[in-house]
C-alpha cells in the first residue's frame, strides 16, 4: 500500500474516534480497513454494561464489510487512546481481533498503527500473529 494511502487509511481511523462509545473504559479507538476494491469500512468500539459484548473497533469495520460482500483485504489502520486527548502511542489489536484477520487475510496484509497521519508503525498479519490457527490449513 503506499505511504497516501496510509495516511488515509489513518485519518479515517482518528475520525472514528469521535463515534466510539466507551462509557466504561474512556478509551476511544478507531479503525479503517480498506477492501481489494477499494472500498473503505470504518469501525469504532462500542462497548456494553455487562462488559463481554464489547466489540473492538476493528472487528465492528471487519463484520460491517463481510456482512457487505467484502471478502478481500489490503489493510487496516487503527487509533486509540484516552477519549479526550490525541493518542501519544500506538494502540495494537487485541488477540481477538487478530484471530478475526486471520480467518479473512492474507499474510501480507498491512496492519497500521497510527499516532497521527505523520506518525504510524506499519506491521503485517504475519509479524502480529505468527502460527496463527487457520482451520482450512489443518484439514
Ligand atoms: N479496543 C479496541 O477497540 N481495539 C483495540 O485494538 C484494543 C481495545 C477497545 C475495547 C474496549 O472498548 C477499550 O478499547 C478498552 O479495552
Amino acid at each position: 500500500m503506499d505511504k497516501d494511502t496510509q495516511r488515509l487509511l489513518v485519518r479515517k481511523a482518528l475520525e472514528m474516534r469521535g463515534r466510539a462509545y466507551c462509557p466504561y473504559s474512556h478509551f476511544a479507538v478507531g479503525a479503517a480497513l480498506l477492501g481489494k476494491d477499494g472500498t473503505i469500512y470504518t469501525g469504532c468500539n462500542i462497548e456494553n454494561g455487562t462488559l463481554t459484548p464489547t466489540v473492538c473497533a476493528e472487528r465492528t469495520a471487519f463484520f460491517k464489510a463481510i456482512s457487505e460482500g467484502q471478502r478481500e483485504f489490503e489493510g487496516i489502520a487503527i487509533c486509540g487512546g484516552h477519549e479526550d486527548r490525541e493518542p501519544d502511542r500506538i494502540c495494537a489489536p487485541c488477540g481477538v481481533c487478530r484471530q478475526v484477520m486471520m480467518e479473512f487475510c492474507h499474510k501480507d496484509f498491512e496492519i497500521i498503527l497510527g499516532i497521527s497521519e505523520e506518525n504510524m508503525v506499519v506491521e503485517t498479519l504475519e509479524t502480529m500473529l505468527p502460527y496463527g490457527f487457520r482451520l482450512d490449513e489443518q484439514m
